[in-house]
């Protein structure tokens, strides 16, 4: 049977970018023989006008059962009074959380063509290809106690930073694994120097490491220079590997070295299913973004670069993913930009669509 994949196009852009990825997936079943059996559903804002929810549980059990799910953005304006248990942004957490989605691929790829584009130096990104992996259900974002008391007439606000052993090591586990498919360096960073969870990340890593992947070469760096080293050196590191927190901020950060918003994809994987593949989830790191929706003038790429690494990491197409991503480099090398992708000096930006077309006449040459 064919592979299976659930659209949740969302709000915004969202519907416009996934557009173009569904005729890309289109593509590769008339031209490259691999067929998808594509579902499609709501989710966000979209979902919670059709049935009062941001994600319905029909569509919670759809996500279950199918090999991957392309996310396209959720939220707008329209839904940002809601009540914060239907804001459309609960829709992604319930993926997340119900599918177990615990590694999150962030990478910051500089395509050549856009390398003016970073808020470095061009030859600090040119060529910059890193992977942040950032453990995404756990830590201080989701740790017991939290709230806001009332101690000695004074208000204090608490979060928890609480990792155990076990989410640790699934998440180094990841990081290791993508590495051998890479460059083989893993740089894990923390703050163990005053964080007891910065500690036993350090501990558990090394554990993991010693015990199963010695041939993987392994560092460890305080987050804070972590952070520093991103912006200074960014081309020593491969994959990083990181907790909640500091991978929020640091996966950020890298973004920024590589340019528009409108570039960058992200893959979130759980456990492996009954058929080997890993529960994932794949969407750009944009939002909505509303303020050019329903213009025809969002960048697909973010999207479709999210689709690529499906194919990558779902499908073991390795080979089809780079061949999606070389058509890619090759329209940006022709000089194809929409509106995000266009320096101070101006020019006349394509259409969302427009963009898709030249990807396509792309992987037609390729
Ligand atoms: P945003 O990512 O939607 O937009 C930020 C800026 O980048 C805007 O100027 C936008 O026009 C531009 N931009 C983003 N993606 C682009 C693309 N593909 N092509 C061209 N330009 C692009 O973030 P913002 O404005 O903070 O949030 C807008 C809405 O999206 C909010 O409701 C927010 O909650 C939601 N959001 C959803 C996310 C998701 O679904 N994963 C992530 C971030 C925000
Ligand atoms: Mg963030």
């Amino acid at each position: 049977s064919n592979p299976s994949l659930l659209i949740l196009a969302g709000d915004g852009i969202g519907p416009e970018v996934m557009e173009q990825v569904k005729r890309i997936i289109g593509w590769y079943g008339d031209k490259r023989d691999l067929t998808f059996d594509v579902f499609e559903d709501l989710v966000g804002g979209a979902a919670y006008d059709a049935h009062g929810v941001p994600l319905h549980d029909d569509t919670m059990a759809k996500a279950q059962k199918v090999d991957a799910v392309l996310l396209g953005a959720v939220g707008g304006p329209a839904y940002d009074d809601l009540d914060f248990s239907v804001k459309p942004e609960r829709g992604l957490l319930r993926l997340r959380k119900e599918m177990d989605l615990f590694a999150n691929l962030r990478p910051a790829q500089c395509f050549d063509a856009l390398a003016d584009f970073s808020s470095l130096k061009k030859d600090i990104v040119a060529g910059l290809d890193i992977m942040i992996v950032r453990e995404l259900t756990s830590g201080v974002y989701f740790g017991e106690p939290r709230g806001i008391h009332v101690e000695d007439n004074m208000r204090v606000g608490i979060n928890t930073q609480r990792y155990t052993e076990a989410e640790i090591e699934r998440a180094a586990r990841s990081a290791f694994e993508l590495a051998r498919r890479r460059n083989n360096k893993v740089c894990s960073m923390e703050k163990a120097n005053v964080m007891e969870s910065g500690i036993l990340w350090r501990d558990v890593v090394n554990e993991v490491h010693q015990a199963d992947y010695a041939d993987v070469e392994l560092s460890h760096m305080y987050a804070d220079n972590g952070a520093m080293q991103l912006v200074r050196a960014p081309k020593q590191f491969d994959v990083i590997l990181t907790d909640n927190l500091f991978g929020d901020i640091l996966s950020d950060c890298a973004a920024m070295l590589t340019g528009s918003l409108g570039m960058l994809p992200s893959a979130s994987l759980g456990l492996p299913m009954a058929n080997g593949r890993p529960k994932a989830m794949y969407e750009p790191v944009h939002g909505s973004a509303p303020d050019i929706a329903g213009q025809g003038k969002a960048n697909p790429i973010a999207c479709i670069l999210s689709f690529a690494m499906a194919l990558r990491y779902s499908f073991d197409e390795g080979a089809e993913a780079d061949r999606l991503e070389a058509a890619i480099e090759k329209v940006l090398a022709d000089g194809a930009r929409t509106g995000d992708l266009m320096g101070p000096e101006g020019g006349t930006p394509i259409s969302t669509t427009e963009m898709g077309d030249v990807i396509l006449e792309a992987l037609d040459a390729s």
